[in-house]
């Protein structure tokens, strides 16, 4: 892997300027992520709110590291200065590189990615952080998809350190370039891969959550899961990741799974996550998930 990535890194231009389009729990992330580490970015939605909650949550994120000493105020102001908030398209001429990371809906994507390709400016670079739709296939939208792949971070985006680089099928050699330097410069490790349904990470973790929901129609208690996977050494249960993962997000990722690998990915009968997306439960985004959230929506539930 690491041979691979070098590979493309050679001669790829810095990304100075880079938007994300949707400012929820990831493309929030991504842009806080941008701005600490000294990169410009527009962060644009279609509602006012998402920008707010997503500006709340990086002033919340640079407060904390003000508070434990790893950053001065200075740095945080430089910081927040990098993030531009917007509900238009204005300045979008002036990026090198955006990350669209709107709603796992192949038609919705699709079409923002075809309006966001308008707006850039020639041999911009467009990923896409899709959990789990091909890139090829979004591609289908897209004037110019040999300057399109998949850009792949992991929630939270401040802590987790990979981020799957995906090449779709008409991806060029210089967007794959590009998109590996710019998760360098955010501090992330990068992996190269191919395109498929789920990419890597995805195909191994949604066998896992299917597993879980399959348990809990046989009858477990899904706090009894967590409290094991937990005692078995992993960082939280099943149904705390999903919760914060979020569970619409979580529904719409397990049905692209499922088309992609009927033979190994599809379920019979409804699952709980599917259950709690039909009552609006969406996980930490909404207040309740598995679990109910304090109204900041972090921290564990008891
Ligand atoms: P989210 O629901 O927190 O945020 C989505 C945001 O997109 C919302 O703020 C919404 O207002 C905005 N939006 C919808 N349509 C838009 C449009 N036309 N233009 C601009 N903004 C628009 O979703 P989340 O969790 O951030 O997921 C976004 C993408 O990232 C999805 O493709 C998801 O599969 C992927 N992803 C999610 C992870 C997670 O753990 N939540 C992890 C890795 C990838």
């Amino acid at each position: 892997v690491k041979k691979i990535t070098r590979h493309y890194e050679k001669n790829a231009p810095p990304v100075s300027r880079a938007a994300v389009i949707g400012a929820g729990i990831m493309g929030g992330g991504i842009a806080y992520q941008s701005a600490t580490r000294g990169t410009k970015v527009l962060m644009k939605d279609i509602n006012e709110e998402a920008l707010q909650l997503g500006l709340d949550e990086a002033t919340k994120l640079l407060n904390q590291q003000l508070e434990r000493g790893k950053i001065d105020s200075l740095t945080l102001s430089k910081a927040l200065n990098n993030i531009r908030a917007t509900l238009s398209f204005g300045d979008f001429n002036t990026v090198d590189l955006a990350v669209e990371a709107v709603v796992e809906n192949p038609k919705v994507k699709k079409s923002v990615l075809a309006e966001v390709e308008e707006q850039l400016p020639e041999g911009a670079i467009l990923a896409s952080n899709t959990s789990t739709i091909s890139i090829t296939d979004l591609a289908g939208a897209l004037k110019h998809p040999e300057n399109f792949c998949g850009m792949h971070f992991f929630n939270p985006v401040h802590r987790m350190p990979l981020v799957e680089v995906i090449r779709g099928k008409q991806s060029s050699d210089r967007a794959i370039a590009q998109t590996v330097a710019y998760a360098k410069a955010l501090g992330k490790t990068p992996i190269v891969v191919n395109d498929c349904p789920g990419f890597l990470v995805n195909r191994i973790l949604f066998p896992y959550f299917i597993g879980f929901s399959s348990l809990l129609n046989d009858g477990a208690d899904y706090r009894q899961i967590d409290q094991v996977m937990e005692a078995f050494g992993w960082p939280m249960g099943p149904a705390y990741l999903l919760d914060v993962i979020g569970i619409d997000t979580a529904c719409h990722a397990d049905a692209v799974l499922a088309a992609g690998y009927p033979d190994r990915m599809a379920h019979s009968g409804e699952t709980a996550i599917e259950r709690l997306f039909k009552l609006g439960r969406l996980g930490q985004k909404s207040g309740q998930g598995f679990y109910r959230y304090e109204p900041d929506r972090k921290g564990k539930p008891k």
